[in-house]
């Protein structure tokens, strides 16, 4: 993956003009005591870089020679050290193995950042995220500042690398949608296993552990976000990860999981079915109406559309059916200006997809919406959530006891192309028919 690195630097070193860049890793996470969560490395220097080590720093130099304009910070090989947390690549790895210029163990990071920033005409840093390395770049841009009156120069402004460098995540390159369409592959593959193992009785942690049991197996390195696997009203919890709750007949059951692969690409399924493989009437009803909207809303994806035109596409189709069901009343445009559906369906329909599971990358630029272009990913999720959670809004109807505890989502991931979009998880179905077993 080396060269697909080298060339995002590329072109980020490109838009960068005269600016240098410091790009931290993540670091470690204590989960309590002395142990710590499984390392999981910062997108933005994994883009760039592909070195899965924690607390390296990477320099991005456009106003040094070629070069010298790529440097790495890394913890250096140690055999005390990687006796307990493995192998490192060091400084020579660095170089060797991941293209740096040049490498340097980190605890000369302090001492050597200065120098390299100097000659610089800004610093592309972002503040607030990197306690560690936030003092040591203020320090840096701090005295080239107090010396600058007798060098003559100095970097004059400290600004933020993300428009940049997200605006090159935001549009997937060929060998990221290929990464994109497997870790779908392995999600979607998961989804159709829960769907087989489900039955009344079951808690929802053992559908949890089908699904996760498969990414690992697939070689994935886990889910991608705490998966969510919510029966009955569990599912009008819009981020319900407890998972401990027996299955019961009658209910359905939500579940919203996606594995992330070896270089974090990620998938993002969320599918809906009754845990007993036969949907009453109203979660029928409700099940068709949400499917109707997604396929609408899926429908709309293409490029010179908007993410904001998606979710426009997905309301409407909502609150029309809505209406229908004498869930809502009123005049479809009116509900939907003044949001009288929120106590209904009160999220987005959707993210950008990438490195993150919402990825990076505005949606709007001032005045303007992010039109879709090839190469964008983003997920289509609309749902219904009924339950009391929410106060109904005073010129709407109260919610009749039969249509609550139903919670239902679906969730698919679609690629934008140059002439409309290709459905990434379709493996994972969702038809009435294949939600329901004899
Ligand atoms: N699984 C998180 C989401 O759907 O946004
Ligand atoms: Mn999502
Ligand atoms: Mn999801």
């Amino acid at each position: 993956m080396t060269s697909i690195h080298a060339q995002r630097r590329q072109r980020f070193l490109e838009r960068l003009g005269g600016v240098a860049a410091v790009i931290p890793a993540a670091p470690q996470v204590t989960h309590h005591a002395d142990c710590e969560y499984p390392f999981r490395q910062n997108s933005d220097f994994w883009y760039l870089t592909g070195f899965d080590e924690p607390d390296a720093v990477a320099l991005l130099l456009p106003h040094r020679p070629p070069g010298e304009r790529f440097v790495l910070f890394v913890h250096p090989r140690e055999a005390s050290a990687e006796v307990w947390t493995g192998f490192r690549w060091g400084s020579e790895g660095a170089v060797e193995q991941f293209g740096a210029d040049l490498a340097h163990p980190l605890s000369e990071l302090a001492e050597r950042l200065a120098d390299y920033l100097s000659g610089a005409e800004g610093i592309a840093f972002r503040i607030g995220k990197h306690p560690q390395v936030e003092p040591l770049v203020l320090s840096a841009w701090a005295r080239q500042l107090d010396r600058a009156p007798r060098t003559g120069v100095a970097a004059l402004g400290l600004v933020a690398p993300c428009p940049m460098l997200h605006a090159l995540r935001l549009r997937k390159q060929p060998e990221e949608l290929e990464r994109m369409r497997e870790a779908c592959r392995i999600s979607a593959e998961a989804h159709e296993r829960a769907r087989e193992v489900v039955r009344p009785g079951l808690n929802e942690r053992q559908v949890q552990a089908v699904i996760e049991q498969h990414f690992l197996e697939q070689g994935a390195r886990g889910p991608a976000y705490g998966s969510i696997v919510a029966g009955g009203d569990n599912a009008c919890v819009l981020h319900y990860t407890a998972n401990n709750a027996l299955l019961r007949d009658g209910d359905l059951l939500l579940i919203d999981a996606g594995c992330s692969l070896g270089d974090y690409y990620n998938g993002d399924i969320t599918r809906t079915f009754p845990v007993n493989g036969r949907f009453s009437a109203e979660q029928r009803q409700l099940y068709e109406l949400v499917l109707a909207a997604q396929e609408a809303a899926v429908a709309t994806v293409a490029p010179g559309q908007t993410a904001e035109a998606v979710h426009a596409t997905a309301v409407r189709v909502l609150v029309e059916g809505l209406v229908e069901l004498g869930l809502l009343s009123g005049e479809v445009d009116g509900i939907i200006e003044r949001g009288a559906y929120r106590h209904l369906y009160m999220h987005r329909t959707g993210h950008w997809l990438g490195l993150d599971v919402h990825d990076v990358g505005a949606y709007r630029l001032g005045e303007h919406p992010q039109e879709l272009e090839p190469g964008i990913v983003l997920t289509v999720e609309p749902g219904l959530y009924v339950s009391d959670r929410l106060p109904v809004p005073e010129d709407q109807p109260a919610i009749d006891e039969r249509w609550k505890g139903i919670g239902i989502r679906i969730e698919d991931d679609v690629a934008v192309t140059e002439h409309g979009h290709e459905l990434l998880t379709a493996a994972a179905l969702k038809a009435p028919a294949a939600m329901q077993r004899d």
